[in-house]
């Protein structure tokens, strides 16, 4: 069942419109769009309980919409639900592992359900494995892997149908750096090799480094759309970082440097810049004349957590900008640091 798209979606893997669900009285999606290009990698941003999860299990057919016109692999959501399933793979936000059984086992269920038969099942079995890093552990216990060993071989098992489309509901959280970058480079593989892959995840250097698009969900609706790039350029979050670790040092850079804003927890203050040479020399220069001498100064262009505090979070950001007046010495500083 790997027919092309028949359907006149152009050559979209995902198509929503005015995609709605509520619990009860919450709403937890609010009429969302989505436009997911075949063979791309596609972001859903949020924080928790911004509904991405939710979103992912109606998209693949997992529990139904209110409201909303979907088509997943050119196929409609409401009326080819099977075709649907027949052509994605989900990898839940929560392992599905079976622990009992050993990683193999795992996957060769895996290959049942979808009608492989033995042969083809064991062979599919094995090239996963190895493709994953997995074949020494291929007959133990899944209860004795670790997390990133577990991630892996649930992304193994949806891998099995050779779904052209993936879900991926936080592919890397509680995973090491190391097992991180093996997951992003497993997503690269998919993408090369034609498949469309829709992620969530809270790190948004995971979708900066991945996604094609990337989508801000917050409060049941979609509050920013556009590649990296683009949803940078929506916020300004250039600055220079500097950190002290005496207070009374802080205190008085704090004083001499009023334009800049404080974050009296952590000592730190942010001047703004657009991180190009000609105004670092400036700050620089300016540093020297107020005779301010940090701990660390650190050269901060925006990214995508600015992005994500600027369009999601609470009005105050971690390091809003606090009274005009700053006081003398840093008598208010948190001495947390000695
Ligand atoms: N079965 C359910 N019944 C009632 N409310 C639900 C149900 N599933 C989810 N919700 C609510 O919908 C909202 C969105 O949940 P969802 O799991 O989609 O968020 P999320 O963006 O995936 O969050 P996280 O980052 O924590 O995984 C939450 O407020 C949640 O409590
Ligand atoms: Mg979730």
């Amino acid at each position: 069942m790997t027919t092309t798209a028949t359907a006149p979606t152009r050559d979209l893997a995902i198509a929503a419109t005015g995609l709605r669900k509520a619990y009860g009285e919450k709403t937890v999606l609010d009429g969302i769009d989505l436009a997911v290009p075949a063979g791309t990698v596609f972001s859903l941003l949020g924080p928790n309980g911004a509904g991405k999860t939710t979103a992912v299990q109606i998209l693949s057919t997992l529990i139904g919409a209110d409201g909303g016109d979907v088509r997943v692999a050119g196929y409609d959501l409401a009326t080819q639900a099977h075709a649907v399933r027949a052509a994605i793979g989900v990898t839940g936000q929560f392992s599905a592992v079976d622990n009992l059984i050993t990683g193999e086992e795992n996957m060769l269920l895996m290959a049942d359900l979808h009608h492989l038969g033995r042969r083809e099942g064991r062979r599919i079995t094995a090239e996963l494995l190895a493709a994953f890093d997995l074949v020494e552990a291929a007959g133990k216990p899944a209860s004795t892997y670790s997390g990133g060993m577990r991630r892996r071989l649930d992304i193994a098992m949806t891998l099995v149908g050779g779904p052209r489309v993936i879900f991926l509901d936080e592919p890397t959280t509680g995973l090491d750096p190391r097992s991180r970058h093996g997951m992003w480079r497993i997503i690269r593989d998919l993408v090369a090799d034609g498949v469309t892959v829709f992620l969530t995840t809270q790190y948004l250097d995971e979708a900066d480094e991945l996604a094609d698009r990337i989508a801000v969900l917050d409060g049941g609706r979609l509050v920013a759309q556009g590649t990296a790039e683009e949803l940078k350029r929506l916020v300004p979050g250039g600055h220079v970082r500097l950190r002290f670790t005496d207070p009374a040092a802080y205190g008085s850079a704090a004083a001499a440097l009023r334009e800049a804003s404080r974050d009296d927890a952590s000592l730190t203050l942010r001047i703004p810049s657009d991180g190009g040479q000609r105004q670092l020399r400036a700050v620089l220069d300016w540093l020297d004349t107020a005779g301010v001498e940090a701990d660390e100064l650190t050269v901060h262009t925006p990214d995508l957590d600015d992005v994500f505090f600027a369009l999601t979070a609470s009005p105050t950001s971690p390091a809003s900008p606090s009274a005009p007046a700053a006081p003398a010495a840093g008598a208010d500083s948190k001495e947390t640091v000695r």
